[in-house]
């Protein structure tokens, strides 16, 4: 990666999170690249990463959004996204979110209920707009990840069934509210198998003959979701050639323009989130390595028991097995347990790797912690592109309404 870690430090202080924009830009190529047997749009899945600059790098390379709130459409049209460009998927949306996203016409509202699609055609009608929707398939496939980012068995409240999908696409082809244009599906996150993705792209490739063939209805966009894996420690990856080839060969025969989701697999990697040592202390025999991070800055450990490589900058002898905590008060705060680190000193630099994804999206400020300084690297050069939270931001909104 070739970062000064410890000139970033002394410029921004710590924790931080750092993005490599090159990085990214060659994650976005390999994609797109993959695909380019076909018309396809790579809509960048924002909850990854959403911080304006990430976004808008993407959006400079040709990417779209996909979104799952209209705080996120919002956000992608900030960045600069053409809103043709725009997905707005999600189990709940609210009416007023349905109504600004047809008002900012958006490429598609991806519905996952029959209720949702009721309200989307009560809503287009009341603004006298047609809504262009993709319907979520929930296929029933193990995607053999994590339980909790495991979206597309019957079991997850993610997307429709098949029969669902079937009556919902009749629904919209009779009402004049409604344009459906695509089919989606997206079975989780982390996936490092291709087996079950060949499964679900089969499935859903089929319920595009049959409603082409039965309804009349010529879908334009099949969305095959995110999902891609990424290597955190020693993980095989699905090679992005074959997977690209699996979904292209599933739609064999259809003039369809492929959409694919990526977040974790576009920025994951690009990013590292640096923290600094504090203190060491053993209790009984237990060594705890305390940082200045914590919980609340990079969760995925605490919530998925999610392994991050931790190196301690610039040293590596005598090492001893240690668990690294936050100064949050929650025994689950921590950032590994059990692993093998060097002896550490007050100030020594600790890198948190693969936090690119799913870092400072998922950060609170619980303990009335301010969120941390985001900084981007591009050809060499570091910027910062969110600034460290003050305390006064921390209670601005909060303030007006002391008595
Ligand atoms: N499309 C849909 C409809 C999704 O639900 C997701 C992720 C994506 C695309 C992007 O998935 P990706 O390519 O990043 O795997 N917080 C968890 C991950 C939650 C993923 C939620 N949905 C984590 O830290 O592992």
């Amino acid at each position: 990666m070739g970062i000064n870690f410890k000139e970033l430090a002394e410029k921004y202080q710590t924790p931080y999170y750092v993005y490599d924009f090159d990085y990214i830009t060659k994650q976005y190529q390999e994609l797109k690249g993959a695909f380019k047997a076909r018309k396809s749009l790579i809509s960048y899945a924002v909850k990854a990463n959403s911080n304006l600059s990430v976004v808008k790098h993407l959006g400079d390379q040709g990417s779209g959004a996909d979104c799952v709130s209209i705080g996120e459409v919002k956000r992608a049209l900030k960045a600069g996204i053409p809103k043709y460009k725009i997905i707005f998927s999600g189990v709940g949306k609210i009416d007023d979110e349905i109504r600004e996203a047809l008002q900012l016409d958006i490429l598609m509202i991806n519905v996952e209920s029959e209720a949702e699609l009721k309200r989307v055609d009560i809503i287009a009608k009341e603004l006298k707009v047609e809504a262009r929707i993709s319907i979520r398939v929930n296929p029933n496939v193990d995607p053999k990840t994590h339980p909790y980012i495991s979206t597309g068995l019957h079991e997850n409240k993610f997307g429709v069934d098949i029969n669902t999908a079937k009556r919902m696409y009749i629904f919209a082809k009779q009402s004049e509210n409604l344009d459906p244009l695509g089919i989606h599906c997206h079975i989780g996150s982390q996936l490092t198998e291709l087996a079950p993705i060949k499964e679900a792209v089969n499935i859903v490739a089929d319920l595009v003959r049959n409603i082409k063939s039965a309804l009349k209805i010529e879908l334009k966009f099949f969305d095959v979701g995110g999902g891609l894996g990424i290597v955190y420690d020693d993980e095989k990856l699905i090679d992005t050639y074959e997977y690209a080839q699996t979904v292209l060969d599933a739609l064999f025969g259809l003039d369809i323009t492929v959409v694919c989701e990526p977040g974790r697999f576009i920025v994951g990697n690009s990013g590292v989130f640096v923290t600094k040592v504090l203190y060491e202390k053993v209790n009984g025999s237990k060594r705890f390595v305390i940082v200045d991070g914590a919980m609340n800055d990079l969760i995925r450990p605490s919530l998925y028991d999610a392994y991050h490589k931790i190196e301690v900058l610039d040293k590596n002898e005598n090492k001893s097995d240690c668990n690294v905590v936050g100064p949050v008060c929650e025994s689950g705060d921590f950032f590994a347990k059990n692993i093998e680190l060097p002896q550490t000193e007050h100030n020594d630099l600790m890198v948190i790797y693969s936090a690119g994804a799913y870092g400072f999206t998922m950060a609170s400020n619980y303990n009335t912690r301010g969120k941390v300084a985001e900084i981007a690297l591009e050809n060499g050069k570091d910027r910062l592109i969110r600034r460290r939270e003050t305390f006064e931001d921390l209670i601005a909104l909060e303030e007006e309404y002391l008595k």
